[in-house]
């Protein structure tokens, strides 16, 4: 089953759309990985999906239900833009107050489960206004989290974040979809660190989805390169592009895309001359995958 199914929705504003007859596909338990640049639609679909807004047309589905079903919108947990909380208030007493707004049973139990899975169990009595950016963004996540949500919808959480914030939220992210089975929607610029925990990705642009790809199928179709370093590098450059074609200088580095054997290259580059000092075998990442699609499209 899928969390969220999406066919044929779009959203204007003054005549201008924000979201264009836009396709999307979420399995359940993914980590859904939502990139496009500024403007592109990605928190208009995210608040179409939370029923911020109303779409001019199209379907969206949650768990196979049509999403204004009252059934499915308690599954849904979101945080788009910022937390809403009371800055002068608790976190505690935030947390309380939207257990009030759900209407919660055993509010207390459930305050302590999120406040655990976003690692600020001794936080609980510190002012929203005195927490960090990082705790800030967390304790976003775990209001949405209250209730027990199948579908956890974050608009841009690591922005700002630092390394180590970051590598908290991955691993809350992780939690949250191994440990408690939801399914979560992510967008985000940062895409190095989505990387490394998306299981799917969306593109969109200008409103329209224009690939959604599983991290496994991208990590297939991802070009192999190795990285060479010689004392000559133009020399070995021209070398390379005769033999290999296509051939890039990056980092310092020469860069030759689609070698199967790695030997026969040093091999080659010996045979002319060239002694290999250094040596990298590597994947396009995220960011080079998405950059390239782009300018692609751009093309078009
Ligand atoms: N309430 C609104 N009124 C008018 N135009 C809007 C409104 N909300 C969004 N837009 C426009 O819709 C388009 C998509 O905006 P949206 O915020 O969904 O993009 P985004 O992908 O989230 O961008 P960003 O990466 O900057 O957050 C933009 O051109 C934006 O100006
Ligand atoms: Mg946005």
């Amino acid at each position: 089953m899928n969390a969220i199914e999406i066919r044929n929705l779009s959203k204007s504003f003054r005549g201008m759309y924000a979201v264009d007859h836009l396709n999307m596909t979420v399995p359940v338990g993914a980590i859904y990985g939502f990139i496009g640049e500024n403007g592109s639609g990605k928190s208009t679909t995210e608040k179409l999906i939370c029923g911020h807004l109303v779409p001019d047309e199209g379907e969206i589905k949650l768990f196979g239900r049509d999403y204004t079903d009252a059934g499915v919108r308690v599954r849904v947990g979101a945080l788009i833009e910022n937390a809403g909380c009371f800055p002068g208030s608790s976190v505690y007493q935030n947390l309380r107050m939207q257990t009030i707004n759900l209407g919660l049973e055993n509010p207390d139990e459930e305050i302590r489960r999120v406040l655990e899975i976003v690692r600020m169990e001794d936080s609980a009595n510190i002012k929203f206004k005195s927490c960090s950016l990082g705790m800030k963004q967390r304790i976003g996540i775990a209001m949405a989290l209250l209730g027990d949500p199948a579908l956890l919808i974050l608009d841009e959480p690591i922005n700002g974040l630092d390394t180590d914030g970051m590598r908290i939220m991955r691993e809350i992210l992780v939690d949250i979809t191994q440990k408690y089975g939801c399914t979560v929607l992510i967008s985000s610029h940062i895409l190095g660190e989505l990387e490394k925990i998306a299981t799917h990705y969306g593109i969109i642009r200008q409103g329209k989805m224009i690939m959604e790809i599983s991290a496994e199928e991208m990590d297939s179709r991802a070009q192999v390169f190795v990285s060479v370093k010689t004392k000559d590098m133009k020399g070995a450059g021209d070398a390379l592009l005769a033999k290999y074609g296509n051939v890039k200088t990056e980092d310092g580095y020469l860069r030759v895309y689609d070698v199967n054997d790695t030997e026969e290259l040093v091999a080659y580059l010996y045979e002319k001359g060239h002694v290999v000092s250094e040596l990298k075998k590597n994947k396009i990442g995220l960011e080079e995958y998405y950059i390239e699609l782009m300018s692609k499209k751009e093309a078009e």
